[in-house]
């Protein structure tokens, strides 16, 4: 088999995916359409052509608006559906899968709405396909810790709905320890705990993420290499990160794909893993980040087969069903 034929192929989780980043052009004109929402586009390729990224926050703009097309329990699935559809022809048989629920809060639509529709797709594709998932609640880290509190208070009617909690958006000037008190109670809740940090925010966010939120895997943080203490850290705890290739290259984190980082994190020891982050938004599902990074980069059939080992054991996973994938 060829490598890429591998890659594909291959059963892989994956760990790092916002649903609302799988929102394609053609849905959010669709939803806006059945909801009768107007967009700021005239067309899909209108749209498709904004996307055009210098750092986090001109893509976070963009992705905010398009999911201001969401509004009943049924667009919430249908995004879903679509993205786990997806997700099944790149051979995913396990996703946790982050959702905002402040961004459609804050537009007036109910938390159960989001989070059933999210939530009922996730059912359906494990009876479909045996695919398993997991919902993971994320914090925006540009709003306050008292709306984190509050969106958490939204949450506890659904506890056993959520895997855990994350933190995400726009990373610099809003280090983890801003939500040092709101982590601390969903450690309380017993929700697993992971946070962006150090995709273009510096090293000191990753380890603020370990220390004051006792984050279990980091997200991206890719900038760990800037601080060899700190790879020592994450390689002698085991402390995962989810990688996504194309998003770093879209928003600039990495100039070109051969300069990404994600084969030095391998032969450091760092149990790396790869993910498509906003796959509607940056240019590609999980596979098209594995053969991507694999063009780009001197990554062999070991590092393949490790980087699907390694999603299943940086997951949520019972024991049990950890130990059937490895
Ligand atoms: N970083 C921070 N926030 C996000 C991202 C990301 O890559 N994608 C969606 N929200
Ligand atoms: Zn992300």
């Amino acid at each position: 088999a060829t490598l890429r034929n591998i890659l594909e192929k291959m059963p892989k989780a994956e760990l790092h995916i916002h649903i609302e980043g799988s929102l394609e052009p053609e849905l959010i004109f669709a939803l806006a359409r059945r909801n009768g929402v107007a967009l700021p586009y005239a067309s899909v390729d209108a749209l498709r052509s904004a996307y055009a990224f210098t750092d986090l926050q001109s893509f976070l703009d963009i992705y905010y608006a398009g999911a201001s097309v969401l509004l009943a329990e049924e667009d919430f699935y249908d995004m879903t559906m679509a993205y786990l559809q997806r997700a099944n022809n790149d051979n995913v048989r396990h996703v946790e899968l982050f959702f905002d629920p402040q961004t459609h809060t804050s537009r007036g639509v109910a938390f159960a709405t989001v989070v059933n529709g999210i939530h009922r797709a996730v059912q359906d594709a494990r009876e479909k396909w045996g695919m398993t998932g997991a919902l993971i609640m994320c914090f925006l880290r540009h709003l306050s810790e008292e709306e984190a509190f509050a969106t958490l208070e939204a949450a506890l009617p659904y506890r056993d709905k959520l895997i855990g909690v994350g933190l995400d958006s726009s990373e610099r000037g809003h280090p983890p320890e801003k939500f040092a008190r709101v982590f601390a109670r969903c450690k309380g809740l017993g929700l697993h705990l992971v946070a962006h940090a150090g995709e273009e925010g510096p090293p000191a966010y990753i380890t603020t993420a370990l220390d004051d939120l006792h984050a279990e895997r980091i997200d991206h943080g890719v900038a760990c290499m800037q601080d060899p203490a700190l790879v020592q850290r994450l390689v002698r705890q085991q402390t995962p990160l989810t990688v996504c290739p194309l998003s770093n290259l879209k928003l600039c984190v990495f100039k070109r794909l051969q300069d990404h980082n994600l084969l030095a994190l391998l032969e450091a020891g760092i149990v790396a893993t790869v993910n498509s982050d906003d796959p509607a938004y940056f240019g590609g599902y999980i596979n098209d980040n594995f053969i991507a990074a694999f063009e780009a980069l001197p990554l062999t059939r070991e590092h393949a087969r490790r980087l699907a080992r390694n999603s299943f054991s940086a997951a949520f996973l019972a024991p049990e069903d950890k130990a059937r994938r490895l």
